[in-house]
């Protein structure tokens, strides 16, 4: 993998100053219906299509530098879909794991899965289980894939996690820290996202990464997902760029 810009040329541009680039970039994929029904579609082409805007996505933030991503590709909530919807986006998850492991893993990638596991057919889960286990080692970008995620759930599976100890005399009531929360999220060892994307105009977060977003920049662009390219992405990181993050502290232009 090419060595990370620590700047990027449009940076100085938008912002009048260089900033760094994100090192993990969230993207909650949305639009899909929307643009196969724009173009008299059926939904599932919309998804099909989607794929190739992640391929893209995923193959432009290893060219960048960008050091991990990660895409909310089904959502706990998703299940309230028909059926048929439910069944083909399972198949592409499927589809993805068996077709696209082997180049990722030679492009260096790494790849994790967030979300419940439990709910997933056993041929599903050993496939997540395979690709996370073949890459483990891998040292390029980092791509974690959201897949029967929802925070809520998460948040309360880490606290049946953390009483669990508690009940076993592992840990102390006091030993519950913020350090301790976010080790017991699934995105445990990941860092913070730095810049989440939202595509398709909705501005909400639909129950994604709601604890380790507490300081996220986000970005809405109005693209659906199959429209989203590099150009897009590439905007994206500009407005970033340009944002002044004070974590409840004071701007450096200010101090
Ligand atoms: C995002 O596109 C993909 C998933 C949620 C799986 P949608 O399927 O939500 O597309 P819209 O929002 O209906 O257009
Ligand atoms: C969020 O999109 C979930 C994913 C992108 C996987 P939705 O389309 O499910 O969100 P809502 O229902 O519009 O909030
Ligand atoms: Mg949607």
């Amino acid at each position: 993998m090419t060595a990370r810009p620590e700047r990027i040329q449009d940076v100085s541009q938008a912002a009048g100053e260089e900033r760094p680039l994100p090192k993990h970039v969230a993207f909650i994929m949305d639009g899909n219906g929307r643009w196969a029904k724009s173009r008299g579609l059926a939904r599932t082409e919309g998804h099909r299509r989607g794929l190739e805007a992640l391929r893209g996505v995923v193959r432009h933030a290893g060219k960048i530098g960008v050091e991990v991503v990660t895409f909310f590709s089904f959502s706990s909530e998703n299940w309230r879909r028909p059926q048929q919807e439910v069944s083909f986006l399972m198949t592409l998850l499927r589809r993805f794991m068996q077709r696209d492991l082997s180049e990722l893993h030679e492009a260096n990638v790494r790849i994790r899965i967030i979300g419940e596991r439990e709910d997933l057919e056993p041929g599903i889960r050993s496939l997540l289980e395979e690709a996370e286990s073949l890459t483990k080692d891998n040292t390029g970008l980092t791509l974690v894939v959201a897949f029967n995620y929802g925070s809520r759930d998460e948040i309360v599976r880490a606290a049946r996690k953390l009483s669990l100890k508690v009940a076993a005399g592992e840990l102390t009531a006091d030993q519950i820290t913020e350090d301790a929360v976010s080790e017991a999220l699934d995105t445990s060892g990941l860092p913070d996202p730095d810049l989440l994307i939202r595509t398709s105009g909705e501005i909400r977060l639909s129950n994604f990464l709601l604890w380790q977003s507490a300081y996220t920049e986000f970005h809405f662009s109005p693209l659906n997902w199959p429209d989203f390219d590099e150009t897009a992405f590439d905007r994206a990181i500009a407005d970033y760029c340009g944002r002044d993050r004070r974590f409840g502290g004071l701007s450096a232009k200010v101090v």
